[in-house]
């Protein structure tokens, strides 16, 4: 099954909506596997943003990103990357639908509660950046065969 990375940004810690997110995650039939908080360091920003290091709001964007700890999960599950990636919705949050995270609760471009794995192999680079292998659990989930069909699993 897939993995992709969820990084609940500190604008979701300090407003409470930890919880909440967690809680679609699981409702959906997304299995937890990894999960931790974590002080993100400069060079682990700098890294993780890399593609953003011209842009205008880079520096704010490091700053916000380090103000309080992160909510860092592994997700598993079938085609989890596009999944999750539909359920947080689209960057900004004022143009996110209703019903995704982002458009649910975030009305800014940068404050936008999580950052999730866009592709295969940021998923596997992010995956690396914020975890150890020691983080991860490959637990046995026993409701998989009501979560999915046979042929699914
Ligand atoms: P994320 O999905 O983590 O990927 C890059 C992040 O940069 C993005 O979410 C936002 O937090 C931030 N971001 C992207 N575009 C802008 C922008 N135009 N202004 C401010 N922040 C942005």
């Amino acid at each position: 099954m897939e993995k992709t990375v969820v990084l609940l940004k500190p604008d979701a810690l300090q407003r409470g909506l930890v919880g909440e997110i967690i809680h679609r995650f699981e409702r959906k039939g997304l299995k937890l596997v990894a999960l931790k908080m974590t002080k993100a360091s400069e060079a682990i920003i700098e890294e993780h943003y890399a593609h953003h290091k011209d842009k205008p709001f880079f520096a704010g964007l490091k700053k916000f990103m380090m103000s309080a700890p992160l909510v860092c999960m592994v997700l598993e599950g079938k085609d989890a990357i596009a999944v999750v990636r539909k359920m947080a919705g689209v960057t900004n949050g004022r143009e996110a639908e209703y019903g995704t995270i982002r458009g649910d609760f975030s009305i800014s471009q940068s404050n936008n509660i999580a950052h999730v794995s866009d592709s295969e192999e940021a998923a596997k680079e992010e995956l690396h950046r914020f975890f150890e292998e020691a983080d991860l659990h490959d637990w046995d989930r026993t409701i998989s065969p009501y979560l999915y069909g046979e042929d699914e699993l």
